[in-house]
């Protein structure tokens, strides 16, 4: 990193502890390359690991990425496997990643579908992680709506008979961390697509067209001068 970058570098405060990404558009980076798709997923894996390094540098607490949807089982199956393959590469080398050892993995979603193999990574990752400063959540096979039905069944299951909004926050699978602050979304759609729905509400949100292999640091930037921009109210006046 050059000096005058360190210098001239965002820190954020209490106000942002946590942002989320929806990461789109890789496929649609791809094929404006006349490329396949998943050369798009291996480019925006790369950057991935550029914006959470990033937001670590700037001060964010909690970084959740939304790597794979519960939806997203319906695209080709060669699609799908490519994707597995490069989250499993991921974990397999972010060990030895002298940037991401201040990381500490949680994965997000449902794990019981997930191949033996990856979760045999994703627990050895989760724990060998464990105590690290900066927590990545990984959304993988996530969806809200089955995270909040997950969630409900749980405390069934644990003899609950009324449930509280703290009961169900409790209950997700991001019960260890606090609600997002803001949630940027790359690729130019506007909707949440079944990511955080419980948690997003009263997230700041923000959209950008660009696609997410080529977000950059300074749109990072961009995305975080504009929640500071922002006056959250949370209802009050
Ligand atoms: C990445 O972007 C998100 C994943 C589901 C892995 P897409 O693959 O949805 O890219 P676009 O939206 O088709 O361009
Ligand atoms: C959302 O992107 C899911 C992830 C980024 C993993 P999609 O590309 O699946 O969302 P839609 O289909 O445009 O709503
Ligand atoms: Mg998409």
């Amino acid at each position: 990193m050059s000096e005058a970058k360190t210098e001239n570098q965002l820190r954020v405060d209490e106000r942002l502890q946590h942002i989320a990404f929806i990461m789109d558009g890789n496929g649609r980076w791809a094929q404006r390359r006349k490329m396949p798709r998943e050369y798009g997923h291996k480019v925006g894996a790369a950057n991935f690991k550029k914006v959470v390094r990033h937001c670590g540098d700037i001060g964010i607490k909690t970084v959740t990425v939304y790597a794979f949807s519960t939806e997203n089982w319906s695209r080709p199956p060669r699609e799908v496997k490519a994707i597995m393959r490069l989250l499993e590469e991921y974990l397999d080398g972010c060990d030895a990643d002298p940037d991401a050892q201040s990381i500490r993995y949680r994965f997000i979603g449902d794990r019981s579908v997930l191949s033996e193999d990856l979760r045999r990574r994703i627990d050895r990752i989760e724990e060998i992680s464990a105590g690290r400063e900066l927590t990545l959540n990984v959304a993988l096979n996530y969806g809200a709506r089955d995270e909040i039905v997950h969630a409900v069944n749980s405390l069934l299951a644990r003899g609950v008979e009324k449930v509280s909004a703290e009961d169900i926050s409790s209950a997700l699978y991001t019960a260890h961390s606090p609600d997002p602050d803001l949630i940027v979304r790359t690729g130019g759609e506007l909707r949440l697509s079944n990511f955080l729905l419980w948690q997003a509400a009263y997230a700041e949100l923000y959209f950008t067209d660009v696609l997410w292999p080529d977000l950059s640091e300074e749109d990072v930037d961009e995305a975080v001068r504009h929640f500071y921009a922002r006056q959250r109210r949370f209802g009050g006046v």
